[in-house]
């Protein structure tokens, strides 16, 4: 079984299907992409496999475990994290608790003690915040602005440290929905790097975006979404070529 194993997966509000009997299959280390016009269902199946929204009907396991009926915390845990199209920091918190939020979702010390925040909690936030350091400098952020709220961070930082956040919670499949979204080229030649050295660390990236250039050297293969069906799942030059997606992005009959 693939590392992420997404099976016929529906997402309903009201009599829209936003996701519609979508099936993939993400490995780790693979670097795949979703795209498809607005409304095509890209960040619902995000939210799908990250228990942000309950599935209609279909099943997700990730690493054999099957997670779609788990609480969102449980989801986290079993390997799933993510970053949102529209950035969520908590902007008057600094940038390094930003990223023990992250975290704490793999911390061991129970609820019992945290309230007693005994030495074993002492030390796990001991490592924790070593490793939060750690993690800024490895998505390129100077270290010197641990200390400062993250929203005054530059807006191409505060992508990455997003990034940062859901690295911190250990995860074996990321998901970034539209992560080079209003990034300069500079910025997006660096993201697409940060990305990979991800993916080196085997952990599996599905990754929504609508620039192109962006993801087809980046991406192994592309999924195509249109009305919350998949209409192509190949590799990028495939994918460019298929009259059915022009059709879909054009708006016209193939
Ligand atoms: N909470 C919601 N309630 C009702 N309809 C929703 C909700 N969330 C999404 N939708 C609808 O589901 C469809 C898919 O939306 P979704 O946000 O998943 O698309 P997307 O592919 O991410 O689009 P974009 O490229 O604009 O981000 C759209 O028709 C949208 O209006
Ligand atoms: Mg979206």
């Amino acid at each position: 079984m693939s590392l992420l194993d997404v099976r016929e997966v529906v997402v309903s509000f009201g009599a829209l299907r936003a996701v519609d009997h979508v099936s993939l299959e993400l490995e780790a280390a693979q670097i795949i992409g979703v795209i498809g016009p607005n409304g095509a269902g890209k960040s619902s199946l995000f939210n799908a496999i990250s228990g942000a929204t309950r599935i209609a009907s279909g099943e997700i396991f990730c690493s054999g475990t099957r997670i779609d009926r788990l609480r969102i915390d449980e989801i986290a845990r079993s390997g799933i994290a993510r970053t949102f199209q529209n950035i969520r920091l908590f902007g008057h918190m600094s940038v390094q608790a930003n990223i023990l939020v992250g975290e704490h979702a793999t911390l061991h010390s129970g609820v019992l003690a945290d309230m007693l925040h005994t030495k074993a909690m002492q030390s796990e936030e001991r490592v924790a915040t070593n490793r939060a350091i750690e993690l800024l400098e490895f998505v390129g952020i100077p270290s010197s602005h641990a200390g400062r709220d993250a929203r005054e961070l530059a807006y191409g930082e505060q992508r990455r440290l997003e990034i940062a956040r859901a690295l911190a919670a250990s995860p074996k499949c990321l998901l970034l929905d539209e992560p080079a979204a209003g990034l300069n080229a500079t910025e997006k030649r660096d993201l697409a790097k940060l990305v990979r050295r991800i993916a080196e660390m085997k952990i599996a990236i599905l990754l929504v975006e609508h620039d192109m250039s962006f993801v087809m050297p980046l991406c192994e293969r592309l999924i195509v979404l249109d009305y919350g069906k998949k209409i192509a799942d190949a590799i990028p030059s495939v994918v460019r070529a298929d009259p059915v997606v022009l059709a879909a992005y054009l708006g016209v009959a193939p």
